[in-house]
């Protein structure tokens, strides 16, 4: 251990990009944070402004470090942890993006998706990228910009466009262009990569119409990458880790063991099991990814994903104005006894594990004239428990393996509601560790081990602590009433926008 070096780590999430400053004992010495914009062209569409995914991450960079009161030589590396799939075009003479990023959520490419479908690409796309048709990963994103944006197709034609996702935007323009990579995380998920083999598919790459050039060189999730600017924290630090959200997440929980696995809470959730040398495919409605590639070695994991969970307190929020902090809906929820029948369903963006349905949309049943404010608040809580329930199951009934302790992480799993819920759902006890800044440690501990602030995995195990667990506590009829349930608003609440 490096005693008295810091890990930054940048956290380029969905709503908010955020850079967490980690000492040698794994703790936070300083934090920074700031939300951007959301933008919504049209129902279905989601976009984000990279540049401004940039300047409010360079915000965050110094905020962290001024914070914690330390110095750029005082940071030993940088790491890169982002929101997955999302994807950033670019001209690689000025640096400049041609449209905006397209992200992960948004639905514009359904229609290129049933166009796969129906040219028997399924199999193929699941056996060699380990992914399930869908809107939500990067190729289909990747070839609406070169048919809609003419500015990005004259640039293809000069080999200048860059695609990339957040990682690689992020570590490009930190670099002023001297790196254009990706690590094997963030590449498997963008439906371009063949997850065995570790290279991009020139089969899919020449089914999306997608050059080789506007595409990044594939790195491991611990290397070093290039080094970040002086110009950004006043001394050139070394990049040396990067990883999609989700798999950070999975390393920071120290889930290194196959078979272990976790939740996150963030936008969406997320539960990923290591599945140890091997892809396992799933038969479930799973996703086989790259967990990560460390010292040369490949860990696989499977992924539920559920593609809306913080995101729907945030609508409550924001959008219906019913609360002012997620708190209020741990707060209201807590003072009804039940939803008074009402349920939710979170599919804003479509439906992710198991049922894959991008016509799916959100909806809200059983409303009488006696719901109350609180009753919507505790509906919107127990439909992330209950969607993750979904999650865990099909991990479970796919692997063979029961999770007798499930461990969280994320924004949302600061719920008390939410995460005692969760374990009387799920029948399960639910664990959440001292740090939830789990995706931002876990990136650290990649970069950490890259630049020798930590040896090995025994080493980073030793960091992990658990501060509270929740045990099952609901009689098994009002369980399996709210599964049964449950399982009936998302029927209702499928095909909507067919
Ligand atoms: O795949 C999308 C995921 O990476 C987004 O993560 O943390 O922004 O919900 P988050």
């Amino acid at each position: 251990m490096l005693i008295g070096k810091y890990i930054l780590s940048l956290d380029q999430g969905t709503t908010s990009s955020r850079a967490v400053l980690f000492d040698a004992f794994g703790g936070v010495a300083g934090m920074g944070q700031k939300e951007f914009k959301q933008i919504y062209p049209q129902p279905g569409y989601v976009e984000h402004d990279a540049v401004e995914i940039l300047q409010t991450t360079l915000y965050a960079m110094r905020q962290a470090v001024q914070e914690a009161g330390i110095t750029a030589s005082d940071i030993a590396a940088i790491s890169i942890t982002n929101q997955r799939e999302t994807t950033v075009a670019w001209d690689a003479v000025s640096g400049i993006p041609v449209c905006n990023a397209i992200v992960w959520q948004c639905r514009r490419t359904a229609p290129e998706c049933e166009r796969l479908k129906a040219s028997g690409m399924e199999s193929y796309i699941k056996d060699t990228t380990g992914l399930i048709i869908d809107p939500y990963f990067s190729g289909t994103k990747m070839k609406w910009i070169l048919d809609h944006v003419p500015a990005a197709r004259e640039l293809a034609k000069k080999d200048r466009l860059r695609f990339g996702t957040i990682d690689t935007w992020l570590v490009y323009s930190l670099t002023d262009g001297a790196s254009y990579v990706t690590d094997v995380s963030n590449a498997s998920r963008t439906m371009l990569f063949d997850i065995r083999k570790l290279c991009w598919d020139d089969t899919m790459l020449k089914e999306l119409g997608i050059p080789r050039s506007a595409l990044p060189r594939v790195v491991e999730s611990g290397e070093l990458v290039g080094m970040c600017l002086d110009s950004v924290l006043g001394e050139e630090i070394p990049i040396a880790g990067m990883a999609g959200d989700q798999h950070a997440a999975l390393f920071g929980q120290c889930c290194f063991g196959k078979g272990m696995a976790k939740n996150t809470y963030g936008t969406g959730c997320f539960v990923l099991m290591n599945t140890g040398k091997a892809p396992v495919k799933s038969q479930n409605g799973l996703l086989t990814t790259i967990a990560w590639k460390i010292g040369g070695e490949v860990t696989y994991a499977l992924e539920g994903s559920a593609f809306n969970a913080g995101s729907a307190i945030q609508w409550l929020r924001d959008e219906l104005e019913i609360i002012k902090t997620p708190q209020e809906a741990d707060m209201l929820a807590e003072t009804v006894e039940n939803t008074g029948g009402v349920s939710f369903v979170p599919a804003f963006t479509g439906l992710g594990a198991p049922y894959w349905d991008m016509y799916a949309r959100g909806a809200l049943l059983g409303v009488t004239r006696g719901t109350k404010r609180a009753h919507l608040c505790r509906a919107v809580l127990e439909s992330i428990a209950l969607e993750s329930f979904d999650l865990v199951k099909t991990m479970e009934k796919e692997s063979g393996i029961c999770i007798s302790e499930l461990r969280v992480d994320g924004g949302a799993s600061r719920s008390r509601f939410l995460m005692q819920y969760q374990a009387d759902i799920l029948n399960t006890r639910v664990c959440r560790p001292q740090c939830l800044e789990t995706t931002a440690l876990g990136s650290a501990m990649m970069a950490g081990l890259t630049v020798g602030v930590w040896d090995n995995l025994e080493e980073l195990s030793s960091i992990w602590r658990e501060n509270t667990s929740f045990t099952p506590n609901y009689d098994d009829s009002s369980r399996e009433q709210d599964i049964s349930r449950w399982h009936k608003a998302v029927n209702r609440s499928m095909e909507w926008a067919k």
